[in-house]
Protein backbone atom coordinates (compact mmCIF):
# COMPACT_ATOMS: atom_id res chain seq x y z
CA UNK A 1 0.00 0.00 0.00
CA UNK A 2 1.50 3.59 -1.03
CA UNK A 3 2.85 5.58 2.24
CA UNK A 4 -0.09 8.15 3.45
CA UNK A 5 0.76 8.19 7.13
CA UNK A 6 3.10 6.97 9.92
CA UNK A 7 1.34 5.44 12.74
CA UNK A 8 3.22 2.36 13.04
CA UNK A 9 7.07 1.97 12.02
CA UNK A 10 5.73 -1.07 10.04
CA UNK A 11 3.96 1.81 7.77
CA UNK A 12 7.94 2.52 6.51
CA UNK A 13 8.87 -0.22 4.09
CA UNK A 14 12.88 -0.59 3.85
CA UNK A 15 13.20 0.94 0.65
CA UNK A 16 11.37 3.52 2.30
CA UNK A 17 13.97 3.78 5.49
CA UNK A 18 16.63 3.52 3.11
CA UNK A 19 15.21 6.73 1.03
CA UNK A 20 14.83 8.24 4.66
CA UNK A 21 18.70 7.28 5.92
CA UNK A 22 20.00 8.50 2.53
CA UNK A 23 18.12 11.83 2.60
CA UNK A 24 18.77 12.30 6.62
CA UNK A 25 22.91 11.82 5.73
CA UNK A 26 22.44 14.47 2.74
CA UNK A 27 20.71 16.87 5.44
CA UNK A 28 23.60 16.54 7.71
CA UNK A 29 26.09 16.47 5.20
CA UNK A 30 24.48 19.86 3.51
CA UNK A 31 22.23 21.65 6.04
CA UNK A 32 21.89 24.99 3.22
CA UNK A 33 20.60 23.10 0.71
CA UNK A 34 17.39 22.33 2.13
CA UNK A 35 16.75 25.51 4.58
CA UNK A 36 13.98 25.72 2.03
CA UNK A 37 12.57 22.62 1.38
CA UNK A 38 9.82 23.50 2.98
CA UNK A 39 9.12 26.82 1.92
CA UNK A 40 5.35 27.40 2.09
CA UNK A 41 4.42 24.47 4.18
CA UNK A 42 2.58 24.48 7.26
CA UNK A 43 2.72 21.49 10.18
CA UNK A 44 0.42 21.36 13.08
CA UNK A 45 1.49 20.09 16.20
CA UNK A 46 -1.25 18.18 18.62
CA UNK A 47 0.29 17.45 21.73
CA UNK A 48 -2.47 16.16 24.13
CA UNK A 49 0.49 14.76 26.22
CA UNK A 50 3.76 16.56 27.29
CA UNK A 51 7.26 15.83 25.21
CA UNK A 52 10.66 17.79 25.43
CA UNK A 53 12.24 16.22 22.14
CA UNK A 54 9.80 15.05 19.98
CA UNK A 55 7.63 18.38 20.10
CA UNK A 56 10.46 20.40 19.51
CA UNK A 57 12.58 18.16 17.46
CA UNK A 58 9.78 18.27 15.02
CA UNK A 59 9.40 22.08 15.36
CA UNK A 60 13.04 22.72 14.96
CA UNK A 61 12.75 20.36 11.57
CA UNK A 62 10.46 22.15 9.98
CA UNK A 63 11.95 25.60 10.95
CA UNK A 64 14.95 24.36 9.41
CA UNK A 65 13.54 23.17 6.08
CA UNK A 66 11.90 26.89 6.09
CA UNK A 67 8.63 25.97 6.71
CA UNK A 68 6.40 27.20 9.38
CA UNK A 69 4.15 25.39 12.71
CA UNK A 70 1.65 25.51 14.28
CA UNK A 71 0.12 23.94 17.19
CA UNK A 72 -0.60 23.03 20.97
CA UNK A 73 1.20 20.84 23.55
CA UNK A 74 -1.94 22.41 26.63
CA UNK A 75 -5.02 20.65 25.04
CA UNK A 76 -6.84 23.12 27.84
CA UNK A 77 -6.45 25.80 25.15
CA UNK A 78 -8.02 25.00 22.66
CA UNK A 79 -11.56 24.07 22.12
CA UNK A 80 -11.27 19.97 23.33
CA UNK A 81 -12.09 22.07 26.60
CA UNK A 82 -14.97 22.77 25.54
CA UNK A 83 -16.21 18.95 24.85
CA UNK A 84 -14.73 19.21 21.04
CA UNK A 85 -14.46 15.26 19.61
CA UNK A 86 -11.35 13.99 18.43
CA UNK A 87 -12.32 13.41 15.01
CA UNK A 88 -13.54 17.34 14.85
CA UNK A 89 -10.60 18.65 16.26
CA UNK A 90 -8.27 16.91 13.47
CA UNK A 91 -10.46 17.45 10.83
CA UNK A 92 -10.22 21.47 11.51
CA UNK A 93 -6.20 21.21 11.98
CA UNK A 94 -6.00 19.23 8.45
CA UNK A 95 -7.67 22.20 6.58
CA UNK A 96 -5.13 24.47 8.09
CA UNK A 97 -1.80 21.89 7.70
CA UNK A 98 0.21 20.04 5.07
CA UNK A 99 0.78 17.36 7.87
CA UNK A 100 -0.31 17.02 11.69
CA UNK A 101 2.18 15.07 14.28
CA UNK A 102 -0.06 13.91 17.12
CA UNK A 103 0.36 12.92 20.17
CA UNK A 104 -2.01 11.43 22.90
CA UNK A 105 -2.25 9.21 26.08
CA UNK A 106 -5.40 7.20 24.29
CA UNK A 107 -3.52 4.25 22.56
CA UNK A 108 -5.06 4.04 18.53
CA UNK A 109 -5.50 7.76 18.46
CA UNK A 110 -3.19 8.32 15.34
CA UNK A 111 -5.14 6.21 13.37
CA UNK A 112 -7.96 7.28 14.83
CA UNK A 113 -6.85 10.51 13.73
CA UNK A 114 -5.91 9.27 10.38
CA UNK A 115 -9.48 8.54 9.22
CA UNK A 116 -10.44 12.13 9.52
CA UNK A 117 -7.58 14.31 8.17
CA UNK A 118 -6.90 15.23 4.57
CA UNK A 119 -3.26 15.49 5.01
CA UNK A 120 -0.62 12.89 6.44
CA UNK A 121 -0.84 12.26 10.20
CA UNK A 122 2.36 11.10 12.18
CA UNK A 123 2.06 9.48 15.23
CA UNK A 124 4.27 11.00 17.89
CA UNK A 125 3.46 8.46 20.52
CA UNK A 126 0.35 6.74 21.04
CA UNK A 127 -0.13 5.95 25.13
CA UNK A 128 1.81 2.99 25.63
CA UNK A 129 1.30 1.36 22.17
CA UNK A 130 4.02 2.67 19.95
CA UNK A 131 6.38 5.48 18.70
CA UNK A 132 7.51 5.04 15.16
CA UNK A 133 9.21 8.35 14.81
CA UNK A 134 11.25 7.51 18.12
CA UNK A 135 12.56 4.27 16.50
CA UNK A 136 13.61 6.24 13.44
CA UNK A 137 15.79 8.13 15.46
CA UNK A 138 16.93 4.77 17.06
CA UNK A 139 17.60 3.35 13.72
CA UNK A 140 19.69 6.52 12.67
CA UNK A 141 22.01 6.47 15.61
CA UNK A 142 22.06 2.71 15.15
CA UNK A 143 23.12 2.85 11.10
CA UNK A 144 24.90 5.75 12.38
CA UNK A 145 27.39 4.29 14.59
CA UNK A 146 27.60 0.83 13.88
CA UNK A 147 27.76 1.13 10.19
CA UNK A 148 24.80 -0.79 9.69
CA UNK A 149 22.03 -2.63 11.09
CA UNK A 150 22.49 -6.19 11.13
CA UNK A 151 23.87 -9.18 13.53
CA UNK A 152 23.06 -7.21 16.71
CA UNK A 153 22.71 -8.42 20.20
CA UNK A 154 20.19 -6.10 21.39
CA UNK A 155 18.80 -5.86 25.57
CA UNK A 156 15.94 -4.09 25.86
CA UNK A 157 15.71 -2.88 29.62
CA UNK A 158 13.11 -1.24 32.21
CA UNK A 159 8.95 -0.92 30.88
CA UNK A 160 8.63 -3.00 28.53
CA UNK A 161 4.79 -3.44 28.82
CA UNK A 162 4.04 0.58 28.48
CA UNK A 163 7.14 1.53 26.87
CA UNK A 164 5.99 2.62 23.16
CA UNK A 165 9.17 3.37 22.31
CA UNK A 166 10.38 -0.72 23.18
CA UNK A 167 7.12 -1.56 21.02
CA UNK A 168 8.04 0.14 17.63
CA UNK A 169 11.62 -0.83 18.07
CA UNK A 170 11.04 -4.42 18.38
CA UNK A 171 8.77 -4.18 15.63
CA UNK A 172 11.41 -2.54 13.42
CA UNK A 173 14.79 -4.56 14.40
CA UNK A 174 12.82 -7.81 13.61
CA UNK A 175 12.86 -7.06 9.88
CA UNK A 176 16.88 -6.80 9.77
CA UNK A 177 19.20 -9.69 9.36
CA UNK A 178 20.51 -11.36 12.56
CA UNK A 179 19.36 -9.30 15.15
CA UNK A 180 18.23 -11.20 18.24
CA UNK A 181 16.80 -9.73 21.81
CA UNK A 182 17.11 -9.89 25.57
CA UNK A 183 13.76 -8.61 26.91
CA UNK A 184 14.87 -7.69 30.49
CA UNK A 185 12.34 -6.67 32.77
CA UNK A 186 10.45 -7.15 36.15
CA UNK A 187 7.57 -9.86 35.19
CA UNK A 188 4.86 -7.11 35.78
CA UNK A 189 6.69 -5.03 32.93
CA UNK A 190 7.32 -7.64 30.22
CA UNK A 191 6.23 -6.71 26.96
CA UNK A 192 2.48 -7.27 26.19
CA UNK A 193 1.29 -10.53 24.91
CA UNK A 194 0.59 -9.37 21.05
CA UNK A 195 4.25 -8.16 20.71
CA UNK A 196 5.13 -11.39 21.95
CA UNK A 197 3.04 -13.36 18.93
CA UNK A 198 4.42 -11.45 16.72
CA UNK A 199 7.99 -12.03 17.41
CA UNK A 200 7.20 -16.26 17.75
CA UNK A 201 5.30 -15.40 14.11
CA UNK A 202 8.67 -14.26 12.92
CA UNK A 203 10.70 -17.14 14.79
CA UNK A 204 12.75 -14.19 15.77
CA UNK A 205 15.42 -14.97 18.41
CA UNK A 206 14.60 -13.83 21.85
CA UNK A 207 15.09 -14.20 25.69
CA UNK A 208 13.39 -13.00 28.28
CA UNK A 209 15.03 -12.01 31.49
CA UNK A 210 14.50 -10.31 34.79
CA UNK A 211 18.26 -9.73 35.20
CA UNK A 212 20.32 -6.68 33.84
CA UNK A 213 23.85 -8.00 34.88
CA UNK A 214 23.77 -11.61 33.72
CA UNK A 215 23.01 -10.35 29.73
CA UNK A 216 25.31 -7.32 29.78
CA UNK A 217 28.57 -8.48 28.54
CA UNK A 218 26.78 -10.30 25.71
CA UNK A 219 25.09 -6.84 24.38
CA UNK A 220 25.87 -5.17 21.34
CA UNK A 221 23.41 -2.39 21.96
CA UNK A 222 21.76 -1.53 25.73
CA UNK A 223 18.07 0.57 25.50
CA UNK A 224 17.50 1.97 28.83
CA UNK A 225 13.82 2.91 29.28
CA UNK A 226 12.19 4.44 31.74
CA UNK A 227 9.54 3.22 33.91
CA UNK A 228 6.21 4.84 32.83
CA UNK A 229 4.59 6.29 36.01
CA UNK A 230 2.52 7.89 33.91
CA UNK A 231 0.58 4.38 33.15
CA UNK A 232 0.30 3.26 36.75
CA UNK A 233 -2.88 3.06 38.21
CA UNK A 234 -1.23 1.97 41.58
CA UNK A 235 1.38 4.78 42.54
CA UNK A 236 2.73 2.18 45.34
CA UNK A 237 3.37 -0.19 42.48
CA UNK A 238 5.03 2.06 40.24
CA UNK A 239 7.07 3.01 43.65
CA UNK A 240 8.30 -0.18 43.92
CA UNK A 241 9.07 -1.09 40.25
CA UNK A 242 10.71 2.06 39.04
CA UNK A 243 14.29 2.04 40.26
CA UNK A 244 14.75 -1.92 39.67
CA UNK A 245 17.16 -1.43 37.24
CA UNK A 246 19.94 1.37 37.25
CA UNK A 247 23.02 1.58 35.04
CA UNK A 248 25.82 2.73 36.23
CA UNK A 249 30.08 3.39 35.38
CA UNK A 250 30.80 0.15 37.78
CA UNK A 251 28.35 -2.17 35.91
CA UNK A 252 29.34 -1.00 32.50
CA UNK A 253 32.77 -2.22 33.49
CA UNK A 254 31.01 -5.94 32.45
CA UNK A 255 30.50 -4.57 29.04
CA UNK A 256 31.77 -5.09 25.90
CA UNK A 257 34.02 -1.81 24.29
CA UNK A 258 31.88 -0.97 21.70
CA UNK A 259 28.64 -0.95 23.02
CA UNK A 260 25.63 1.28 22.44
CA UNK A 261 23.69 2.92 25.38
CA UNK A 262 20.95 3.94 24.39
CA UNK A 263 17.91 5.68 25.61
CA UNK A 264 14.97 7.43 24.25
CA UNK A 265 14.95 9.75 27.15
CA UNK A 266 13.69 11.66 29.27
CA UNK A 267 15.98 9.54 31.65
CA UNK A 268 15.14 9.27 35.79
CA UNK A 269 17.68 7.27 38.09
CA UNK A 270 17.60 3.74 35.07
CA UNK A 271 21.15 5.59 33.98
CA UNK A 272 23.01 7.01 36.69
CA UNK A 273 25.10 10.46 35.85
CA UNK A 274 28.38 8.75 35.65
CA UNK A 275 27.65 6.85 32.63
CA UNK A 276 26.82 10.29 30.74
CA UNK A 277 30.88 10.84 30.27
CA UNK A 278 31.20 7.06 29.42
CA UNK A 279 31.77 6.85 25.26
CA UNK A 280 29.38 4.12 24.94
CA UNK A 281 26.88 6.70 26.50
CA UNK A 282 25.31 7.40 22.80
CA UNK A 283 21.65 8.58 24.09
CA UNK A 284 22.29 12.53 23.65
CA UNK A 285 23.39 11.98 20.38
CA UNK A 286 20.70 9.87 19.83
CA UNK A 287 18.00 12.52 20.19
CA UNK A 288 19.56 15.16 18.28
CA UNK A 289 19.77 12.90 15.63
CA UNK A 290 16.02 12.67 15.47
CA UNK A 291 15.74 16.39 14.44
CA UNK A 292 17.25 15.47 11.33
CA UNK A 293 15.53 11.99 10.10
CA UNK A 294 12.26 14.49 11.47
CA UNK A 295 13.36 16.42 8.63
CA UNK A 296 13.99 13.73 6.56
CA UNK A 297 10.34 12.55 6.83
CA UNK A 298 8.96 16.09 6.95
CA UNK A 299 10.48 17.02 3.93
CA UNK A 300 8.90 13.89 2.43
CA UNK A 301 5.42 13.72 3.79
CA UNK A 302 4.22 17.84 3.88
CA UNK A 303 5.05 16.84 -0.30
CA UNK A 304 2.28 14.45 -0.23
CA UNK A 305 -1.11 15.19 -1.85
CA UNK A 306 -4.17 16.29 0.05
CA UNK A 307 -6.54 13.38 -0.20
CA UNK A 308 -10.25 13.78 1.08
CA UNK A 309 -10.41 11.21 4.19
CA UNK A 310 -12.84 8.31 3.37
CA UNK A 311 -13.91 7.22 7.27
CA UNK A 312 -14.24 3.27 7.49
CA UNK A 313 -17.49 1.42 8.29
CA UNK A 314 -17.41 -1.00 11.70
CA UNK A 315 -15.95 -4.36 10.32
CA UNK A 316 -16.73 -5.89 13.73
CA UNK A 317 -19.15 -5.70 17.15
CA UNK A 318 -16.64 -6.22 19.16
CA UNK A 319 -15.18 -3.77 22.16
CA UNK A 320 -11.77 -2.81 22.83
CA UNK A 321 -11.33 -4.62 26.26
CA UNK A 322 -7.99 -1.59 26.88
CA UNK A 323 -9.80 1.26 28.47
CA UNK A 324 -6.70 3.55 27.21
CA UNK A 325 -7.86 2.72 23.92
CA UNK A 326 -9.34 5.92 21.79
CA UNK A 327 -12.33 3.70 21.23
CA UNK A 328 -13.51 3.75 24.79
CA UNK A 329 -12.53 7.62 24.72
CA UNK A 330 -14.22 8.19 21.61
CA UNK A 331 -17.34 5.88 21.47
CA UNK A 332 -18.35 7.38 17.82
CA UNK A 333 -15.11 5.73 15.98
CA UNK A 334 -16.04 2.67 13.53
CA UNK A 335 -15.07 -0.44 15.35
CA UNK A 336 -12.54 -1.75 13.36
CA UNK A 337 -10.38 -5.62 13.85
CA UNK A 338 -7.35 -6.29 12.61
CA UNK A 339 -7.81 -7.67 8.75
CA UNK A 340 -7.03 -11.07 9.34
CA UNK A 341 -6.81 -11.32 13.13
CA UNK A 342 -10.29 -10.52 13.99
CA UNK A 343 -10.18 -10.79 17.28
CA UNK A 344 -7.33 -8.13 17.97
CA UNK A 345 -8.52 -4.14 17.72
CA UNK A 346 -6.55 -2.66 15.00
CA UNK A 347 -6.39 1.00 16.69
CA UNK A 348 -3.89 -0.46 20.02
CA UNK A 349 -3.60 -4.15 18.88
CA UNK A 350 -5.05 -5.41 22.35
CA UNK A 351 -8.13 -8.09 22.25
CA UNK A 352 -11.72 -7.41 21.34
CA UNK A 353 -15.03 -8.94 23.44
CA UNK A 354 -17.68 -10.14 21.54
CA UNK A 355 -21.02 -9.96 23.09
N1 LIG B 1 11.71 10.33 23.42
C1 LIG B 1 10.59 11.06 23.62
O1 LIG B 1 9.50 10.75 23.10
O2 LIG B 1 10.76 12.15 24.40
P1 LIG B 1 9.65 13.25 24.71
O3 LIG B 1 8.57 12.56 25.51
O4 LIG B 1 10.33 14.34 25.45
O5 LIG B 1 9.08 13.70 23.39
Amino acid sequence: MAFRHLISIEDVSMPLWEELYALCEDIMARPKAYSLACSGKVLATLFFEPSTRTNFSFQAAMMRLGGSVFGFSEPSATSTAKGETFADTVRMMSSYADAIVIRSPYEGAALAASLYSEVPIINAGDGGHLHPTQTLTDLTTIRRKRGAIEKLTVGLCGDLLYGRTIHSLVLALSRFPEISFYLISPRELSIPDYMLAHLKQLNQKYIETTNLESVLPQLDILYMTRVQRERFDDPAKYERLKNVFILNRRKLMAAKEDLLVMHPLPRLEEIARDVDDDPRAAYFEQARLGMFIRMALLYKMTHMPRIPAEPLRDNTEGVCVNERCITRREPYLPKLAKPGALGQCEYCDKNLLTR
